[in-house]
C-alpha cells in the first residue's frame, strides 16, 4: 500500500476513534452525573420489555453505575488509545446492541427519549438511530484498524490513566448518588420557572396525554387509566404518562398537583404563590427513606411559624400516605402527582423542592436536608435561598476540567517527556552499541591452533588434510590458523596453499642468520609459505628463558621478513592471586611490542593466555577474560590510539574448548582463541571454529 493511502487510513481510524471516544465519554459522564436518572431510564426500558419483575429495585442504581462506568472507561481508553482490543470489542458489542434497539425505539416509539446522554442532550428517536448508525460505522472502522490506533501514552503508564479515570467516575457517581447531581439538565433545575417551562409557544398545539397506573393485586400486575382506576384492594406499583396525540410537548407537561384531602387541582395556586412553598417530593412513599423525617417535621413547623406553604407530593396511593403519616407523625397535607415529574424534579426519595412564584429556588436530597440551625430566622436571611444553580452544567465543567482533564493531561505530559528522554538515551546507547559491534565486526576474528611439540610429520599432514577437507565442506566464519612445529611447515603450508587455513610457526630465532646451530630464522619460516609466527608463548618464556628483550628482537625480525606475529602474554597463578595480571600483561607488551610503529602494529595479533589456564582444564571465566582483554585493548589505545586498538585482534588461550568458546567469543573484546590441546583433533578444533557461527 502506498504511503499516502496508509496515511489516509491512519487519519480515518484516528478520527473514528476520537469521535467514539468523545461520544462514550460524554455519554458516560452525563449518566454518571445522574445515576438515579439513568436507573429510572433502565427501569423504563425493562417495563416496556416486561422484564421489570425480574429485577429488584435496589439493583437499578448499580446497573446504572455499571453502564455509566463502562461507557466512561471505554471512552477514556479510546481517547488515550489504550487497551485497544478490549475497547474495540466492547464498543462493537455496545453498538451492535444499541443500533437495532434504537431502530425499534424509532419505529415503535415506546419511550420518547432513549436516554443515551441522560437529560443533557435529548434527541428524537430517529435522530438517535441515525447517530448510532454513524457510530457503528466508526466502530467497524476502528475494529478493522484497532492495531493501527496510536496510543497517546506509553504501555507502562497506561494503568495510571485507567486507575485515575475509574476512581474519578466512581467518586463522581457516588457523590451524585449520595447528594444530588452536580449538573442539572432537567426543566426543574434551580432558577427555572416551572410555569414558563409549561408554556406552549404561539402557533403550536398541545399534545394530549393519558396517565397509566400499574397496580398489583394477589401478585398480579395490571395497568389502569384514571377512568377505570381500581378500588383500594389494588396496590399502586408505578405510573407513567403516555402521549395520545401529537403536538408541541413543552419541557414540563405533567406538573399537576391534586390535593389528596379534597381532590382539588392546586397547580396554579402553588405556581403563582408569592410566598415560599416547600414540596416534600416522594414519588413512592413505600420506598422513601425515613431517616430524616424529624428534620422534615421540623421544617414543616418552621413553615407554619413563618407562613410558608408546605406539601408532601407523591404518586403513592392513600394507604401509603396513611402509613407514612402513621410512621412519621406527618401533619402536612399531601398532593398527588404522576411519578415521572416527581422523579424528574429531584433525584432523591424523598427530596425537598423550594418554590416561589413557580420558580425553583433550591432543592435538597435526603442526605442534605436543611437542618434546624436554619429554622430560627426568615428564609431570606438564610443561605437556603442564596444559590447559584442556574447553569445546567453547574459545577460539572469545573470538576471535569480540574479533576479529570488537568490531572490526566499532566500524567500524559510527564509520560511523554519521560518517554522522550528514555528514547534519546536508548538511541544514544544503541548507536554506541552499534558502533562497538561495528568495530568488533571490523576486526579480524581468528581461531588459531598451537600444536606445540605434538604430531610427527605424517600425523601432522593427516590432521592438516582432514581439517582442510572439513573446512572446505563447511566454510568458517573466522580466520583459521594452525601453528605447527618447524618440521611440518613446508609440507603443511604447501598442502594448505589454496585453503582457508593459514599456517604459523611456533617460534623463530632472534638472529637474522649465521652460525646458530639448531635455530630457524624468520626468513626461513617465511620461505616455507607460512604467514604467522607465534612469539612470547609462556612455555618459551619459562623453559627457554626468552626474555622481553629477546622477544623484541624476534618480533622485529618476524615483521621485517613479512610474517604476522601472534604475540602471547599472560600472568602466572601467583601473579593472578596477587592481582598483578594487568601489570604483568602491560609490562610484557611494553617490553616487546610497544616500540613498533603504527604501521608495524597492524601485523600484530595479541593472545592473552593466563599461564594457570594452559593445559590445566581451568579456564578463565568469560567475565575474567573480558575484563583483562578490555584492559589490554586500553593499553594498546594508550600507545596507538583508540582506532588502532579497536582494530587489534586479541585472542584468548587456555583450556578453550568447543563447550566454552561461544561464551568467551561472545564478549566484546575477545576476538577468537589460541588453542592448544583442542587443536590436535580436527573435530575438536572445528567445534571451536563453529563458535563464530
Ligand atoms: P590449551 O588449550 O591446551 O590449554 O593450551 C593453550 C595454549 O597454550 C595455546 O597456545
Amino acid at each position: 500500500m502506498s504511503n499516502w493511502s496508509e496515511r489516509l487510513k491512519q487519519v480515518c481510524i484516528l478520527s473514528a476513534r476520537l469521535v467514539l471516544a468523545i461520544a462514550f465519554l460524554f455519554s458516560g459522564i452525563t449518566k454518571a452525573v445522574d445515576p438515579w436518572g439513568t436507573a429510572f431510564k433502565i427501569q423504563d426500558y425493562l417495563i416496556h420489555f416486561g422484564l421489570n419483575q425480574l429485577v429488584p429495585f435496589w439493583l437499578y442504581p448499580y446497573m446504572a453505575m455499571a453502564l455509566a462506568g463502562l461507557e466512561f472507561y471505554v471512552g477514556l481508553c479510546l481517547m488515550w488509545g489504550i487497551r485497544r482490543y478490549f475497547t474495540a470489542l466492547v464498543s462493537l458489542a455496545i453498538m451492535l446492541v444499541m443500533t437495532p434497539l434504537t431502530l425499534w425505539l424509532a419505529i415503535a416509539n415506546p419511550i420518547a427519549d432513549c436516554g443515551c446522554f441522560g437529560d443533557a442532550l435529548v434527541l428524537s428517536n430517529w435522530a438517535t438511530f441515525g447517530k448510532n448508525v454513524f457510530l457503528l460505522l466508526c466502530v467497524l472502522l476502528l475494529w478493522r484498524g484497532r492495531r493501527l490506533a496510536t496510543r497517546f501514552i506509553s504501555e507502562n503508564t497506561q494503568w495510571l490513566i485507567s486507575v485515575y479515570g475509574l476512581l474519578f467516575v466512581l467518586l463522581l457517581m457516588g457523590h451524585c448518588m449520595y447528594h444530588l447531581p452536580i449538573a442539572d439538565f432537567r426543566p426543574y433545575r434551580i432558577g427555572n420557572n416551572i410555569t414558563e417551562q409549561m408554556e406552549i409557544p404561539e402557533g403550536e398545539t398541545a399534545p394530549e396525554f393519558d396517565t397509566r397506573f400499574v397496580m398489583e393485586k394477589d401478585g398480579k400486575q395490571q395497568e389502569f387509566t384514571l377512568d377505570n382506576y381500581p378500588d383500594s384492594t389494588w396496590q399502586f406499583v408505578d405510573s407513567y404518562t403516555v402521549q395520545t396525540s401529537e403536538g408541541y410537548v413543552p419541557p414540563v407537561h405533567d406538573f399537576i398537583l391534586e390535593r389528596v384531602s379534597d381532590g382539588e387541582d392546586i397547580t396554579d395556586q402553588v405556581l403563582t404563590d408569592e410566598g415560599y412553598t416547600f414540596l416534600l417530593v416522594a414519588y413512592d412513599l413505600t420506598k422513601a427513606q425515613q431517616g430524616t423525617v424529624d428534620l422534615v417535621n421540623e421544617l414543616y413547623d418552621y413553615c407554619n411559624a413563618y407562613g410558608y406553604t408546605f406539601y408532601g407530593v407523591t404518586a403513592s396511593g392513600d394507604e401509603a400516605i396513611e402509613q407514612w403519616r402513621y410512621d412519621t407523625g406527618a401533619a402536612y397535607d399531601f398532593c398527588r402527582m404522576d411519578a415521572i415529574p416527581l422523579k424528574t424534579m429531584v433525584r432523591s426519595n424523598p427530596g425537598i423542592v423550594l418554590l416561589k412564584e413557580g420558580t425553583v429556588i433550591n432543592k435538597w436530597g435526603s442526605n442534605d436536608f436543611p437542618t434546624e440551625e436554619y429554622f430560627r430566622k426568615p428564609l431570606e436571611q438564610t443561605t437556603l435561598v442564596d444559590t447559584d444553580g442556574s447553569a445546567p452544567y453547574g459545577t460539572l465543567w469545573k470538576v471535569v476540567v480540574f479533576l479529570l482533564a488537568v490531572p490526566l493531561g499532566l500524567i500524559t505530559l510527564l509520560d511523554r517527556v519521560w518517554t522522550g528522554l528514555l528514547l534519546i538515551g536508548k538511541l544514544r546507547k544503541k548507536s554506541k552499541i552499534s558502533n562497538l559491534l561495528k568495530k568488533k565486526k571490523m576486526r579480524k576474528k581468528i581461531v588459531a591452533g598451537n600444536w606445540k611439540m605434538n604430531k610427527n610429520l605424517q600425523e601432522g599432514v593427516a590432521l592438516a588434510t582432514e581439517l582442510k577437507e572439513v573446512l572446505a565442506a563447511d566454510a568458517p566464519n573466522c580466520g583459521v590458523v594452525i601453528g605447527t612445529p618447524f618440521i611440518h611447515l613446508a609440507t603443511v603450508a604447501e598442502l594448505l596453499k589454496d585453503s582457508v587455513i593459514a599456517v604459523s610457526a611456533e617460534n623463530c630465532a632472534n638472529k637474522e642468520k649465521g652460525a646458530y646451530t639448531g635455530e630457524v630464522s624468520a626468513e626461513m619460516v617465511k620461505s616455507t609459505g607460512a604467514e604467522y609466527v607465534i612469539l612470547g608463548h609462556s612455555e618459551r618464556r619459562e623453559y627457554y628463558n626468552e626474555t622481553p628483550e629477546i622477544l623484541k628482537e624476534k618480533v622485529d625480525l618476524a615483521l621485517a621478513n613479512g610474517l604476522k606475529v601472534i604475540f602471547c602474554i599472560g600472568e602466572s597463578l601467583a601473579q593472578r592471586e596477587a592481582n598483578e595480571q594487568e601489570a604483568v600483561c602491560k609490562a610484557e607488551l611494553a617490553g616487546s611490542v610497544f616500540h613498533l610503529t603504527a604501521e608495524q602494529w597492524k601485523n600484530i595479533v595479541i593472545a592473552y593466555e593466563p599461564i594457570w589456564a594452559i593445559g590445566t582444564g581451568k579456564t578463565a571465566t568469560a567475565e575474567q577474560a573480558e575484563e583483562i582483554h578490555a584492559y589490554i585493548r586500553s593499553c594498546v589505545a594508550e600507545v596507538y590510539g583508540a582506532e588502532a586498538a579497536d582494530d587489534t585482534t586479541i585472542l584468548y588461550g587456555g583450556s578453550c574448548k568447543a563447550s566454552n568458546a561461544p561464551e568467551l567469543f561472545a564478549k566484546a573484546d575477545i576476538d577468537g582463541g589460541l588453542i592448544g590441546g583442542a587443536s590436535l583433533k580436527a573435530a575438536d578444533f572445528k567445534g571451536i571454529i563453529d563458535a563464530f557461527k
